[in-house]
């Protein structure tokens, strides 16, 4: 006897009984019932476990659990989330899949609101399904689809009666559409968009196509609305009423991210009306570049998963909203809806509020990669209609959005004929917009050569065209559409990227991956990432390597990313007394911005004002005069010039910064310290001025009345993502480099204690165990008898083929909990992500200077502190330093796995140090540039203690 699976789960068509596809809409007046809310639900451990009977009305599901709609059963309680990034989690043996295939039935009874009327049809349509449904309506089969991200939709008016219908809808984990699903992401089946049934009038509206172009010469907007259903287009702002079908020319303001124009229009056929939102905006290939409305831009971009750390990929309005709020408001321009088609409110909003959207179809078969590339779907005809059914719901569906500029293919696909194929189709359906797709380096399908992680030397070849290439891609503008992977503490390096994107042409900008974390909320582990659900295969906390933390709070990465893209660029010139205002924006000039100066002494701002700036135009800079600075005292005195939002907007209140410069005007005095004290030795202890050290080891114990212990170098961070590295990055990932020399497990020789003349000097000898390297260190205390001076002196010595993960001091302190500081703040910074760093007078708790990675590691450092104040011991610093404390060790910190496995003991550990080593992007792409490797060579660095109060 042989057996299969249910044909629809294994072959690769796209389903059956569904509708074309067409553009998505809410109606004005056409009756519409949601069909979210709670559904019967029972989970069978295979495809067929059970039969249809459920389907049939009468059937008793009383014994049934529930489940929300929109929303994944992994996710409520049934079964378990698995996390891969490109391995499938089953056998590759397209089209089949296993035979343990979680089935999760579905069955809502409803009835049509009294007032549904009686004429015309009725379309039952489900905006997103993993992987796999089959649909019964009343006890009728009406068919079955694939394509996860994508709606579907039946006409169903014949079956449906005015109370008590049964909608069943049978869902598999698994079909022939999870080998075109393989993005890196959580495997989360369920019905996770909405249901809706939609009344169709007689003469309503199906498909229409908006198109709205800008002729950036003679400034007029050209609309003509095509509609299969004829009928009229009326647009009163701009005194439009046109039939369908019929181009109407008009002055309009243009639609670009930055000034989101909409027009309200309405299309009537008879039966139906329909809201239109009409942005007029030209996207074209030009002279290389992509241009909008005759212009190039500069994508200042993410990649945007859905994510919700509760809900999955079922998300809510609000939370779609709150997405792009926080992306205006930190200045990113535009999304690539990595890699399926959004919820289509998400568009909506940016139309409303200004993005620009590279809209990516539901595909990746990466892998295949695994075997190299062999039985690729999208170079195997057989799976071309299913290709092609993707392309046309992803295109049909959105192609009204003004926002959206670029279709694209997929992800991670390989290469084939499929994706040429779907490339056609797409030009053939929208010649108004450009194709994109990453995995072709020929380029043969695409406007755009587009990369992935690709490091700042190429990306600079690239731009000044020397990449090489073949003929087709050596014509065509440049983007990243991933870089700068922000997995934990990172991405390093994006202003370097930035200065690149900005000095050439060709490069028209990048999108960080990725968004947000897709940490699942877990009282376990605070948040779970792939394995903590017993995963047989997965890639651990890959999924964890957005700007945002699961619950959506900006991460360090996010503030650097928006202080590196700012569309103001301010740069102060302390001595002439002048700042430069660049405008780098691609269409608005600076009249949304107001701007303000202020001076600082010493973090203190002493005298501020309004600065007023001309309206400059894109691409425009002037030499803006500033008041004088204060009269030159002994403090350190900086200026500082902000760009804010002028008045409210709709994504930001009046005040909002969007930009800031702060330069320095007079420098900053060294701390000195007289060494008067001498050292004076006991039987035990030695003293010098307020400090007291152990006489045989030359142990700091105390300062004042303060206890300190274990103060020695530290060279050991806990290693970042981006320190460990990929396991596929063959170049250099210095955190394994580091274990393997053994810096995580430094010993420390003691040599001398020299309690001699006015200073007493410690001399050690610093090495891991079974290698010759070694740091030969020297603290050096001298005091003035109320203060104390530590020098540190560190001589390599063997040969040092690696960098140092940090060079420093660390020690404990037993009680502390506020921290002040003059420095770098107010958030962590690293050596290659402290652009936002702003020197300031900072005030934090210890709890609150930590930032919760998802995976706990190194985090958490001050750049540029001059001084801090804790536990009752302020330190100043020759030079400034980094400042870190936290209530564990790091020795802790590397272990821990999740955030829950940190516990506070009873000591402050405090980290002063002199370098920090890079951060890099190694996680996915290049480490830190060479510029900010930490090399091991001699330093000496001093800090300064005193007793506070
Ligand atoms: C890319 C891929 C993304 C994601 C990223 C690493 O190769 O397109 O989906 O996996 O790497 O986080």
């Amino acid at each position: 006897m042989s057996f299969r699976t249910a044909d629809y789960v294994e072959d690769v068509s796209p389903g059956s009984g569904t509708l074309p596809p067409r553009a998505w809409y809410a109606s004005s007046d056409a009756a519409s019932l949601s069909l979210n809310g709670s559904w019967h639900f029972r989970l069978s451990p295979t495809a067929d476990a059970e039969d249809a009977a459920f389907a049939e009305p009468g059937y008793d599901s009383g014994g049934w659990a529930e489940v929300s709609v929109p929303g994944h059963w992994v996710l409520q309680g049934h079964g378990s989330p698995i996390y891969t990034n490109h391995r499938y989690p089953f056998p590759v043996d397209p089209p089949r899949v296993p035979t343990e295939n979680p089935t999760g039935d579905h069955l809502r009874v409803f009835d049509l609101p009294a007032d549904w009327p009686a004429d015309g049809g009725c379309v039952l349509r489900f905006d997103g399904v993993e992987s796999c449904a089959r649909v019964w309506l009343n006890g009728t089969d009406i068919g079955g689809f694939k394509g996860s991200r994508l709606p579907h939709e039946f006409a169903v008016g014949q079956l449906l009666r005015p109370r008590g219908n049964v909608l069943a809808v049978r869902v598999h984990q698994w079909s022939a559409g999870s080998y075109l699903e393989d993005q890196d992401q959580w495997w989360l089946p369920g019905i996770f968009r909405d249901v809706t049934l939609l009344h169709r009038p007689a003469g309503a509206v199906r498909d229409f196509f908006v198109h709205a172009s800008y002729d950036h010469v003679s400034g007029a907007g050209t609309l003509r609305v095509d509609s299969d259903v004829p009928g009229r287009v009326t647009v009163p702002d701009l005194g439009v009423d046109v039939a369908t079908g019929e181009p109407v020319t008009v002055p309009v303001e243009p639609w670009t991210a930055e000034t989101p124009t909409l027009y309200d229009g309405v299309l009537a056929t008879e039966g139906e009306r329909v809201p239109l939102r009409i942005g007029f905006r030209t996207v074209a290939l030009a002279d290389g570049l992509i241009k909008v409305n005759g212009r190039p831009v500069l994508f200042k971009g993410v990649n945007r998963h859905e994510w919700h750390p509760r809900r999955g990929r079922a998300l809510d309005r609000e939370t779609m909203r709150a997405d792009v709020l926080l992306m205006k408001r930190h200045n990113i321009n535009a999304v690539r809806t990595s890699h399926y088609p959004p919820h289509p409110a998400f568009l909506s909003l940016c139309d409303e509020l200004g993005l620009w959207v590279i809209d990516e179809c539901d595909l990746e078969t990466h892998g295949f990669t695994e075997q190299g590339w062999r039985d690729n779907p999208v170079d195997d005809d057989r799976w071309t209609p299913a290709l092609l059914d993707r392309a046309a719901r992803t295109v049909e569906r959105d192609k009204n959005h003004p926002s959206v500029l670029i279709w694209s293919l997929g992800n991670e696909a390989g290469t084939g004929r499929g994706l040429t194929a779907m490339a056609e189709w797409i030009r053939g359906r929208d010649s108004s917009r450009l194709v994109h797709y990453e995995g072709d380096l020929t380029c043969r399908d695409t406007d755009v050569y587009s990369r992935m992680y690709a490091a700042h030397a190429e990306v600079e070849r690239i731009g000044r065209g020397l990449d090489g290439g073949t003929g087709r891609r050596r014509r065509l503008p440049f983007i990243q559409c991933e870089y700068g992977h922000a997995m934990g503490n990172g991405p390093g390096g994006l202003a370097d990227y930035q200065r690149i994107f900005e000095s050439y042409e060709r490069l028209q900008g990048g999108f960080v991956w990725e968004w947000i974390d897709h940490g699942i909320e877990d009282e376990r582990y605070g948040f779970a990432y792939g394995g903590d659900f017993g995963e047989e295969l997965h890639d651990g906390n890959f999924v964890c390597d957005g700007l945002l933390f699961p619950d959506r709070r900006p991460s360090p990465g996010l503030i650097e990313y928006k202080k590196v893209i700012e569309p103001v660029g301010i740069d102060g010139d302390g001595a002439g007394g002048t700042v430069r205002i660049v405008n780098k924006q691609d269409f608005a000039d600076l009249s949304a911005f107001a701007f303000t100066w202020a001076y600082q002494v010493d973090g203190e701002t002493v005298e501020s004002g309004d600065l007023p700036v001309p309206a400059l135009a894109p691409g425009e800079s002037a030499e803006v005069k500033l008041p004088p600075p204060p009269p030159a005292g002994p403090g350190e005195t900086q200026g500082t010039v902000r760009a804010v939002l002028a008045a409210d907007t709709a994504w930001g209140p009046r005040g909002h910064v969007v930009a800031w410069g702060r330069f320095p005007v007079t420098a900053r005095q060294m701390p000195s310290v007289a060494a008067t004290a001498r050292p004076v030795t006991g039987e035990r202890r030695i003293t010098l001025g307020p400090a007291a050290f152990d006489a045989r080891t030359g142990a700091l114990t105390a300062i004042g009345a303060v206890p300190v212990t274990g103060l020695r170098l530290d060279v050991w961070r806990a290693t970042t993502d981006n320190d460990d590295g990929a396991a596929w990055q063959t170049d250099t990932r210095y955190g394994l480099l580091w274990r393997r020399l053994g810096l995580h497990r430094m010993r420390h020789r003691l040599d001398a204690v020299e309690a001699e003349g006015d200073a007493l000097t410690v001399r050690t000898r610093v090495a891991p165990a079974a290698r010759e390297v070694g740091l030969a260190t020297v603290y050096r205390w001298t005091s003035d008898g109320g203060r104390l001076r530590l020098t540190v002196s560190v001589s390599p010595e063997g040969d040092w083929t690696v960098p140092l993960p940090r060079l420093g001091i660390r020690f404990g302190l037993s009680a502390a909990d506020r921290v002040r500081w003059f420095g770098g703040g107010p958030g962590e910074a690293y050596p290659d992500t402290r652009s936002a760093a702003l020197p300031g007078r900072w005030e934090s708790t210890v709890d609150d200077l930590q930032t919760p990675y998802v995976r706990p590691q190194e985090n958490g450092a001050r750049a540029d502190v001059r001084w801090a104040e804790i536990g009752g011991l302020r330190v100043e610093g020759d030079p400034e330093f980094w400042f870190t404390a936290r209530r564990w060790t790091t020795e802790h910190l590397d272990a821990a796995a999740h955030l829950s496995d940190l516990t506070p003991g009873d000591t402050v550990w405090v980290n002063l140090d002199h370098g920090q080593h890079g951060i890099g992007s190694q996680s996915c792409g290049p480490g830190p540039l060479p510029r900010y490797r930490l090399r091991a060579e001699p330093a000496e660095f001093s800090f300064v203690f005193s007793p506070l109060g």
